[in-house]
């Protein structure tokens, strides 16, 4: 079970191979006022809702992005407000069902690639808002969008019935929780809009959540979306060096802000969720956020090796002394040094620390191999514009050079993840796109090895 419901194709957004813009307000109201179809597009920015409902390269919310399942492609629907293709003749009542039930106005079950289980828990006052926005905010777009055609038995859509009946709650009936109350307004947006558990939680047999809200540990206790780690999110005490327990607060704020601190650069799927959602939500909403996932006791993870900050890693002192080099020593000193440093520190919010880092402590190595071989670079945000690169170096390492230095990374510093086969890079290798590599070209700069630094 290597697949989940959301994944590879969101990835394409994350790969930065689509930028979408959100449409600006339409003109016409009718009833709702300006300031609830405001809050709405601020709600479906928490819900992230163009990520899925939005093609390569298509216009906001008209639908058509493919997202892969175990079954085969589930195309995301046209949600603007046109009559014929989109939404344009749902009622509140009927938006309310797709939203929170995953029920479609003509009575069919959606299949849970869109997140209603975690959107179960939206108030009826944000379904408001939100329904005013989708009315009233987005322009109808005439476009019919891919239909899903899933082989027998998943075309049958009332078999989901009988999954909801497992897996999910029942719709929230309660006000969402204003600022007074910060975890618990973190808690709403966390496991609500935000649908952080659909990537962080563990999937079951039946790929479905295994838990919906923090009631269960396994709640946000991390997961492996094809192969790239979403780390556990619980940032309390607990076992130390795991996760997200050694970022402050306010460390998290920034990371959701802006997809850098002093710990971390987004990379993965993440990378989108910032650009179209977390950055633009309010100071307000993401300190919640961060004193919400500070309440939740860290867990061991199976798809996470806690770090040893009291190791006494001499890998400094060894890089620094450039004797003994093993050959996995000796790639990071030619290659990676001159951004990251003999300490693996780097320079917070510019070049991302590896000691400690989630991605480099992942069971599965794979998304650290995609980062080498093909680079990365972090989004433009509101509050952090420029776009920092990262090259690839699939041009110009070995599978076998790629595996002892991803082995280096993994054990240097304190780090303690297993080590990485010249197999399991070539597995990488083979499934990369072209078009996702920063740096196919040799870079000028870092093509001459350097190893006397
Ligand atoms: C992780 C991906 C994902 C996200 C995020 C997402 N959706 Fe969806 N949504 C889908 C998919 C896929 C379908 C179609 C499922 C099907 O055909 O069974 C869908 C269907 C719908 C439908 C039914 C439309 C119809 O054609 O009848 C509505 C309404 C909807 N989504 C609204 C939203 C809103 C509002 C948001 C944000 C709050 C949102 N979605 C976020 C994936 C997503
Ligand atoms: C579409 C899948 C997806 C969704 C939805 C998602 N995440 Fe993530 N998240 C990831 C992945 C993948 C990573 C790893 C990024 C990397 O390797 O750089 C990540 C990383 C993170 C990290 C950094 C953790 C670390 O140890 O480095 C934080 C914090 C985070 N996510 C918070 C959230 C929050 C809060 C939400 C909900 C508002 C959320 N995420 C929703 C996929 C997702
Ligand atoms: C030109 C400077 C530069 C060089 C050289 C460089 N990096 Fe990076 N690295 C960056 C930047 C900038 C980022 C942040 C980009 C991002 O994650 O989106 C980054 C990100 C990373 C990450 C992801 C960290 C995280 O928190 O997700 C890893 C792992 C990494 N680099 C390892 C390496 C390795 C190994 C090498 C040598 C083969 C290397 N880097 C060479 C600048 C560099």
């Amino acid at each position: 079970m290597s697949r989940s419901w959301s994944q590879v194709s969101v990835g394409m957004l994350a790969m930065g191979l689509v930028s979408v813009a959100l449409p600006a307000v339409a003109q016409e109201h009718g009833s709702s006022d300006d300031a609830q179809i405001e809050r709405g597009a601020y709600l479906a920015r928490a819900g992230d809702c163009v990520a899925c409902h939005t093609a390569p390269g298509g216009t906001p919310f008209a639908g058509g992005l493919a997202i892969d399942s175990p079954f085969g492609a589930i195309y995301s629907t046209n949600i603007t407000p046109d009559k014929d293709h989109g939404i344009g003749n749902y009622s509140r009542d009927q938006f309310a069902a797709a939203v929170r039930q995953g029920v479609r106005a003509d009575g069919a079950n959606l299949y849970p690639a869109m997140p209603y289980p975690a959107y179960a828990k939206v108030s009826d006052e944000d379904i408001d808002a939100l329904y005013a926005y989708f009315m009233h905010g987005v322009e109808p777009v005439s476009e019919q969008p891919t239909k899903t055609d899933l082989s027998f038995p998943f075309n049958q859509r009332w078999g989901i019935a009988l999954w909801d009946w497992f897996f999910t709650d029942e719709p929230t009936t309660a006000a969402a929780p204003g600022g007074e109350d910060p975890v618990a307004r973190g808690r709403y947006l966390v496991e609500g809009l935000g649908h952080c558990g659909s990537c962080h939680t563990p999937r079951g047999l039946a790929y479905q959540s295994k838990a919906l809200d923090d009631s269960d540990s396994d709640f946000l206790s991390g997961a492996n979306l094809n192969g790239w780690l979403a780390p556990a999110l619980r940032g309390g005490d607990g076992v130390a060096g795991m996760g997200i327990s050694d970022w402050s607060e306010e460390e998290i704020v920034e990371y959701l802000a802006t997809g850098r601190n002093a710990h971390a650069a987004v990379g993965g799927e993440m990378t989108s969720v910032i650009e179209h959602s977390t950055s633009h939500l309010s100071d307000d909403d993401l300190q919640a956020i961060a004193a919400y996932l500070k309440t939740l006791p860290s867990v061991e993870s199976d798809t996470q090796h806690a770090f040893d900050a009291t190791a006494d890693s001499d890998t400094e002192r060894q890089l620094t002394g450039a004797t003994d080099l093993s050959e996995g020593a000796e790639l990071y000193l030619n290659s990676c040094n001159a951004c990251h440093f003999a300490n693996g520190k780097g320079a917070p919010r510019v070049f991302p620390s590896l000691v400690g880092n989630s991605l480099i402590n992942a069971d599965d190595p794979s998304g650290l191999i995609h980062t080498i071989l093909a680079g990365a670079e972090l989004p433009s945000t509101p509050k952090a514009p420029e776009r920092l690169m990262m090259p690839g170096f699939a041009w110009r390492m070995s599978d076998e050079e790629v595996a002892n230095l991803a082995t280096f990374l993994r054990q240097g510093w304190g780090n303690q993840a297993p080590g990485v086969s010249a197999d399991q890079v070539a597995a990488v290798r083979s499934e990369l796109d072209p078009e996702e590599t920063h740096s196919s070209q040799p870079d000028p700069v870092y093509a001459e090895p350097n190893a006397s630094e």
